[in-house]
């Protein structure tokens, strides 16, 4: 029985990565010495801009050769350079898979992918240092039975053991659940999941930050707490926003919004124009 894979997922030149979890060590700023001064040293000489150059990914079968099956994305092109960035599109047009590459979760089976001057398969821990991934589902990535304790996990490299619990505490305050640190994750509702995952993301100061359908489990005043916070975050810290959704309103608070159709990207504007090109779409489909 042989079973369709994802291409670039299994790569001679890197090790598969996780697809749907992060683990510990995957986490940004989770990087070795060695690895943290080549980070520090890309930093200081990389370009602030990603770059999509004909990114084409694929499902292979299970053959040697690897014969794609189906596409998923194709012939993607684009270079971002604002700080809020959103990819609109209907279920499984690609926006999740296209997200993936940003810190080489996905890998492109062809054409290029640049974050800031680095390419996420050549250099995957100093880009994974770089940009912090959100998931939609918290689930896929919150790993210690406590927020505190996920917190302080992502902290662990960064702050002494002794400053820890602080430091992680701080980080909750930040997004206001605080009084959430020591409950089990398990017994959090979905929305109060969702900002602890945030949060152990948020916690290791990532410089893209890469939210998939960030308001999904969220209700309007957590909507309305993460869209300040997202721009603070822009403002105070430098971070870079880069998010799907489904919510066409959370969507105005990009500075540029791109539409994906059946792995394509079919617009690309500011964002009022791209939600009327996005309703247009899916009009025109359903007549
Ligand atoms: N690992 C995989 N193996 C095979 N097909 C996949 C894999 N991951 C995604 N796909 C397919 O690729 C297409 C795009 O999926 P993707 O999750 O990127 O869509 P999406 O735009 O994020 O959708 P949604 O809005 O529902 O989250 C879908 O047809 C999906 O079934
Ligand atoms: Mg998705």
């Amino acid at each position: 029985m042989s079973f369709p894979r994802l291409f670039g997922r299994r790569t001679a030149s890197a090790p598969a990565p996780a697809a749907t979890m992060t683990p510990a060590a995957d986490r940004p700023g989770a990087v070795s010495m060695a690895e943290g001064k080549a980070t520090a040293g890309a930093a200081a000489s990389a370009l602030r801009e990603i770059r999509f150059a004909d990114v084409c990914v694929g499902v292979l079968d299970d053959t040697a050769e690897g014969e794609v099956i189906r596409a998923i994305l194709s012939d993607v092109t684009f270079t971002l350079a604002e700080d809020r960035v959103v990819f609109l599109g209907a279920n499984g047009s690609g926006k999740s898979t296209l997200l993936q590459l940003f810190n080489g979760l996905v890998t492109a089976n062809s054409g290029q992918v640049h974050i800031d001057g680095m390419n996420p398969v050549a250099a995957p821990a100093q880009v994974r240092s770089r940009v912090g991934f959100v998931f939609t589902d918290p689930a896929a990535q919150l790993v210690m039975p406590t927020p505190i304790e996920d917190i302080e996990l992502s902290l662990r490299k960064r702050v002494p053991k002794a400053e820890r619990r602080a430091a992680a505490l701080t980080v909750l305050e930040e997004l206001g659940i605080a009084d959430l640190a020591d409950r089990s994750v398990y017994e959090l509702s979905g929305g109060q999941r969702q900002l602890v995952a945030l949060a152990a993301v948020l916690a290791v100061d990532p410089q893209i930050l890469v939210l998939d359908e960030p308001t999904t489990l969220l209700d309007l005043r957590n909507r309305e707490k993460l869209r300040t916070l997202l721009g603070e975050v822009v403002t105070r810290r430098g971070v870079r926003v880069i998010f799907s959704t489904h919510d066409l309103e959370f969507a105005t608070l990009a500075d540029r919004a791109l539409v994906v159709d059946g792995g394509r990207i079919v617009h690309d504007s500011a964002p009022a124009e791209a939600v009327e090109a996005y309703r247009a779409l899916i009009m025109s489909e359903s007549t």
